[in-house]
């Protein structure tokens, strides 16, 4: 029997993110978790294991998602992530229609329907009726999975959360957790928030830090650096529109930005999505280059090619945020959650080393400190 009746999620986008993760929820029984698993950073969290989540609500906008259940939505077009879980049963929660907004770019329209975005023609829900579909259903948290550059929709649904007391996870590049005013917000609403936009378990953003950190420990100066990221998933296809991808390029640089010795020159570090590959699907494949040097100024580089499944590297990680927003609505404690948001999250208010915030999301889910949670810096 899970603990308090377990943790009850609402999502926003039933993408591929979202499809890892829920196939993740039924993947890790009880009984896989008590024979040791593999893949998860946190088998339990203050009592929960990831199959003590639930899917108690869903929105999406795309035709073949909204007004089926969420078990059979996550396997729809355009979702293309491998499945490593099939059995997910029916659930009895409907995917709901959502408010587009800005959650659909032009550029989507000139592509085959499997690959691509399909407006549903259902009636949008007002702001209201989600507000009362979350509370109607005690969700405990809302996940917010809108495409990069959906500004106004991922402000839409963190106001929703906000509205009907939910903690929200803020999973993609909108600066909400670490703009003031919405960490004023949620802090006021005594309402937890982790953010903003995941990283993964072993991706390129924190591959790259760690190889940043140790050229600044090893005494190494980087001179040039670049991460050039392929995929053929609907999040590249997306992030083709270059007017979307303002956020996404600076939640990615500044995370590396974040540790290295010195601050590069803008012109000396490029990082972002680089091509959408249609063949890759949901392979996301980063090259990763450093040029620095070493003793008596001699010249080195590292050269990494990274190849991974992009949403299940995500899932795993989404798990113990959900975790660590319920410890704090159950502990009371309301506003950014920073150690798990610096741990969990490339863009979150407060930058940290990946050991200093590791140490203090630990801390965290041992001892739900009050005085770990910050607003965001000015
Ligand atoms: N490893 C990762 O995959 C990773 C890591 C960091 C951040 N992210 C971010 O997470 C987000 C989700 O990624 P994904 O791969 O699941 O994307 P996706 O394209 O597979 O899914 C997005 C979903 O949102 C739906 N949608 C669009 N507009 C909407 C609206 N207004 N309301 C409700 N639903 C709407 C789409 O129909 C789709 O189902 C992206 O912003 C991505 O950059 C992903």
């Amino acid at each position: 029997m899970a603990k308090n009746g377990g943790i009850r999620i609402a999502i926003a986008g039933i993408g591929n993110c979202a499809s890892s993760l829920i196939q993740g929820i039924y993947y890790y029984t009880p009984e896989r978790c008590a024979e040791g698993v593999v893949g998860l950073m946190h088998t339990e969290i203050g009592g929960y294991q990831p199959n003590d989540i639930s899917v108690v609500a869903a929105f999406d906008v795309d035709a073949r998602k909204v007004g089926q259940d969420v078990s059979r939505a996550i396997f729809a077009k355009p979702n293309c992530t491998k499945v490593f879980e099939p059995n997910v049963p029916e659930m009895g929660v409907t995917v709901k229609m959502g408010q587009v907004l800005d959650g659909i770019s032009e550029h989507m329209a000139n592509y085959d329907e499997d690959r691509t975005f399909v407006r549903s023609s259902a009636q949008e829900l007002t702001k209201a009726e989600i507000v009362a579909e979350l509370k109607a259903t005690k969700a405990d948290v809302l996940l917010n999975y809108m495409p990069v550059g959906s500004e106004q929709a991922a402000r839409f649904y963190a106001d929703c959360a906000l509205e009907a007391g939910c903690g929200f996870v803020n999973n993609m590049p909108v600066f909400i957790a670490s703009d003031k005013v919405y960490a004023d917000r949620f802090a006021a609403a005594n309402l937890p928030i982790i953010g903003d936009d995941i990283k993964s378990q072993v991706g390129a953003t924190i591959t790259h830090r760690v190889l940043t950190d140790l050229f600044a420990k090893r005494g190494v100066k980087l001179l040039h650096t670049y991460q050039l990221n392929t995929g053929g998933n609907t999040d590249f296809l997306n992030m083709k529109n270059q007017d979307r991808l303002a956020s996404k390029k600076t939640s990615k640089t500044e995370a590396v930005q974040a540790v290295t010795k010195k601050r590069m020159e803008k012109e000396n570090i490029h990082i972002g999505p680089s091509d959408y590959v249609p063949w890759q699907n949901d392979n996301k494949i980063a090259f990763i280059r450093m040029e620095g040097l070493q003793f008596g100024d001699v010249p080195m580089d590292i050269e990494l090619r990274l190849s991974v499944q992009d949403s299940p590297n995500s899932a795993g990680v989404v798990i113990d945020m959900i975790r660590c927003c319920k410890l704090a609505l159950e502990a009371g404690v309301g506003g950014v959650l920073a150690g798990p948001s610096a741990y969990f999250c490339k863009h979150p208010p407060a930058q940290y080393t990946d050991d200093i915030a590791c140490e203090m999301t630990e801390e965290f889910i041992r001892t739900c400190r009050p005085a770990l949670a910050v607003t965001a810096a000015e």
